[in-house]
């Protein structure tokens, strides 16, 4: 089993990343933390929470709240892509109380306690994880490697022209990560995720005929990114994070990868949150394995069995 904790903005394609973490028999899912991100950071928690339940491991897994706003700059969010993440799922949530540490010292500290085995996947902007690096050096060092969801490695952004949510959110704090030492994967937005990770129509009704209460978790909190996505031509509902935690706990379906010295725009009007992907002709050492080419098929597989699964009971 690969001991992880998944460092999240809880909405949609992160809720899928969650059951992962959480239903596969290779995860041992540590901890759950909260970074600021997709939408409003209490809505992310009470997602958080949502997964869980349907996943069946409430109570389990904690749940840490981290950093409530990026380092330097304000909070900007995907409301506009995500309404509240769930597509209006709600649950009682007496007794859902979060852990009362801090999530950047939990991962100190979970890192501390088993040094060199925890992997944390990161599919939120890096705030959570630049914190901890800053606060205790010797976190990066404890951290067996990043799963770091973010960045295009060909320029196409989805908030921007030039930047992908994640490094656009709080790109001094991806920065911070990429320069910190840390054993880097990342699996970038563009092209990996549109190429690999989009499911359209054809796969959304494979999904709807599993008929499991998990395939319904997933219908209801994919729509409303399906219906933006569709909104500006991408043909299905976008999966980068879910395939982050995939190419952690199957590596198998990663077909193709790169070495590549990964840094982190902060200055640009234009081009702030860009990821520049040099790949080795421009003098500088690689810091970052970037994943360019993934099993679409195996992936989609690999999703359809964990929803496809009964849910454990409560
Ligand atoms: C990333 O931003 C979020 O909207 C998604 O959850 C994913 O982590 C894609 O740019
Ligand atoms: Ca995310």
């Amino acid at each position: 089993m690969i001991p992880l904790v998944i460092d999240t903005d809880t909405a949609q394609d992160d809720c899928i990343a969650l059951l992962a973490g959480l239903l596969d028999p290779e995860a041992e899912l540590r901890a759950i933390t909260v970074v600021a991100g997709n939408v409003g950071f209490d809505h992310q928690v009470r997602n958080a929470f949502l997964t869980l339940d349907a996943a069946g491991r409430l109570g389990e897994v904690p749940i840490h709240l981290g950093c409530r706003r990026p380092l330097v700059r304000p909070w900007e969010s995907a409301e506009n892509v995500h309404g509240d993440g769930v597509g209006g799922l709600t649950m009682d949530f007496t007794g859902c109380e979060p852990n009362p540490e801090h999530a950047v010292d939990a991962l100190i500290r979970l890192a501390a306690e088993s040094p060199g085995e925890l992997t944390v996947v990161c599919i939120g902007p890096l705030t959570n994880i630049a914190t901890a690096a800053v606060k205790d050096p010797g976190f990066v060092d404890n951290v067996k490697a990043l799963h770091v969801m973010g960045g295009s490695n060909n320029a196409r952004g989805n908030i921007t022209a030039a930047a992908e949510f994640n490094f656009y959110v709080d790109p001094e704090a991806a920065k911070t990560v990429f320069a910190a030492g840390f054993d880097i994967t990342v699996i970038p937005w563009a092209p990996l995720t549109l190429e690999r990770a989009v499911f359209g129509q054809p796969q959304l009704d494979e999904i709807e005929a599993l008929a499991t209460p998990l395939s319904e978790f997933f219908t209801r909190v994919c729509a409303a990114t399906l219906e933006f996505d569709r909104s500006v031509g991408i043909d299905g509902t976008t999966h980068p994070d879910s395939l982050t935690v995939a190419a952690l706990l199957h590596p198998e379906l990663v077909t193709r990868t790169g070495r590549y010295h990964v840094d982190v725009e902060t200055a640009g009007d234009l081009t702030r949150g860009y990821a520049a992907m040099s790949w080795g002709v421009h003098g500088l050492e690689p810091n970052a394995t970037v994943v360019e080419d993934a099993d679409a098929a195996g992936f989609f597989a690999y999703i359809t069995g964990l929803l496809g699964a009964e849910t454990p009971a409560p």
